[in-house]
């Protein structure tokens, strides 16, 4: 696999970085994740392609978990609010506006540039024990610390939770969320797994964790973004009283079958046999008109690549994204062009890449399925839409 937002320009599509792409799921702490992962560096740094801001539904997601922050865990007078992987500043924007301490950490200098910009307090540092001591001796302990599809992000967990256990105050939370593993068995959504992505956490995984480190879950709560997150509400031991919602969880978990081998044999299965579909049909689709996709996301460069889709299934992926347009998408070198040349001149179908999206995109899109256009998914089986999702 290539790196999922390597985007390339024509010159760097001649030498591209490859890696081994592999998952494993622990025997006796049930963590899943990737075997290997590529330097952070080589994902993380100063071209970084993902704005988080793109997405308008995105943005209102991180305005109520703002909210919900600041009315619940911010009444002591001085409070201050840590989120890591900032990214360009969508949450802790809430907080600049309202003039409380916060901090954003982002390693990736654009998107740290354009939170900072917008007035969010930002460092650009890779988070890990060392950088949580520092904060914690310069601004103090943390209200909250959170991170929204970062720490699934992160191979080294062990220094990031010694880093939140110091600088969290004794009573404080560490608020996270990423891609549920329920989800993506059941839906199907094997193109949540990609480079950045080293862990796909589930409640069982999470909670054997964060005990190692003197931690209990208190809370979680399923979200409705990127195709099925879980939030964790993770605080120091006997701190806080624990939701019966923990429980509820992981017994939802055995019935899914999260920590038997046999599940991830079937998953394994349904996912070869989504990528045959797949291939089947933008083949008999393409005897049938144009076909374009839309959203180059960093899922679709599994999907390009796992199933061997290029410029022969695929015209061009249409993406708002400015640092993304004009470049050719990783390893299957398909052009990545603006929204405008989708509009201009709808394809007759459109494969939705960015389908953790659909939501906010069918409503927008009207007109294409007004001038006869179809939606083509994959997720959570392969087929053409012919109304809104
Ligand atoms: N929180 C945003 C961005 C998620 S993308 C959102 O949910 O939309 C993941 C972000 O994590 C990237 O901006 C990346 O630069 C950042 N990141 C990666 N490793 C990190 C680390 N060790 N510490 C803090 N942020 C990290
Ligand atoms: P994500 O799945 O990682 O959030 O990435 C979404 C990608 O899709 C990002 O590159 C922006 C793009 N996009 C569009 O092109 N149009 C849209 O309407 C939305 C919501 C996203």
């Amino acid at each position: 696999m290539p790196l999922a937002n390597g985007f390339l320009t024509e010159h760097q599509a001649n030498n591209e970085y490859f890696f081994e792409l592999e998952v494993g799921a622990c025997p006796n702490c049930h963590m899943v994740q990737l075997v290997r992962q590529p330097e952070r560096e080589l994902m993380f740094h100063d071209e970084y392609a993902f704005f988080s801001s793109t997405s308008k539904r995105q943005q209102e997601h991180f305005k109520k978990l703002a909210t919900k922050i600041q009315s619940r865990y911010c009444s002591d007078e001085d409070p201050f609010v840590v989120e890591l992987g900032s990214n360009d500043g969508i949450m802790l924007k809430n907080f600049a506006q309202k003039g409380i301490r916060h901090l954003g950490v982002e390693p990736s200098e654009n998107v740290a540039k354009a939170a900072i910009r917008d007035g969010v307090n930002t460092i650009s540092e890779f988070f890990d024990e060392t950088v949580a001591q520092r904060i914690a001796e310069q601004y103090g302990l943390a209200n909250t610390i959170s991170a929204a599809n970062v720490i699934c992000h992160i191979p080294y967990l062990h220094s990031v939770l010694k880093g939140v256990k110091k600088l969290l105050k004794a009573d404080g939370l560490f608020i996270f969320e990423d891609p549920y593993l329920g989800d993506i068995v059941q839906k199907i959504s094997y193109d949540q797994i990609y480079d950045e992505h080293v862990f796909y956490f589930s409640v069982e995984s999470v909670s054997n964790l964060v005990q190692m480190h003197g931690m209990e879950i208190v809370d979680v709560e399923h979200l409705d973004v990127h195709g099925g997150s879980m939030r964790y509400y993770i605080a120091h031991k006997d701190r806080h009283e624990v939701s019966q919602s923990v429980g509820r969880q992981l017994s939802h978990e055995h019935l899914l079958g999260l920590t038997h081998q046999q599940t991830y044999n079937q998953f394994r299965q349904n996912v070869e046999q989504s990528k045959v579909q797949l291939v089947t049909l933008l083949q008999a689709l393409n005897q049938k008109g144009r076909v374009a996709a839309y959203g180059a996301t960093s899922k679709s460069t599994t999907v390009t690549n796992y199933c061997g889709i290029g410029t022969s299934l695929i015209e061009y992926i249409s993406d708002t994204t400015p640092i993304k347009q004009g470049k050719l998408s990783p390893g299957a070198h398909i052009p990545v062009l603006p929204y405008e040349h989708f509009s201009n001149e709808y394809p007759d179908f459109a494969l939705l890449f960015a389908w953790n999206h659909a939501k906010e995109i069918m409503q927008k899109e009207t007109e294409f399925l007004a001038q006869g256009g179809k939606w083509v998914i994959y997720v959570p089986s392969v087929g053409i839409v012919n109304d809104s999702l």
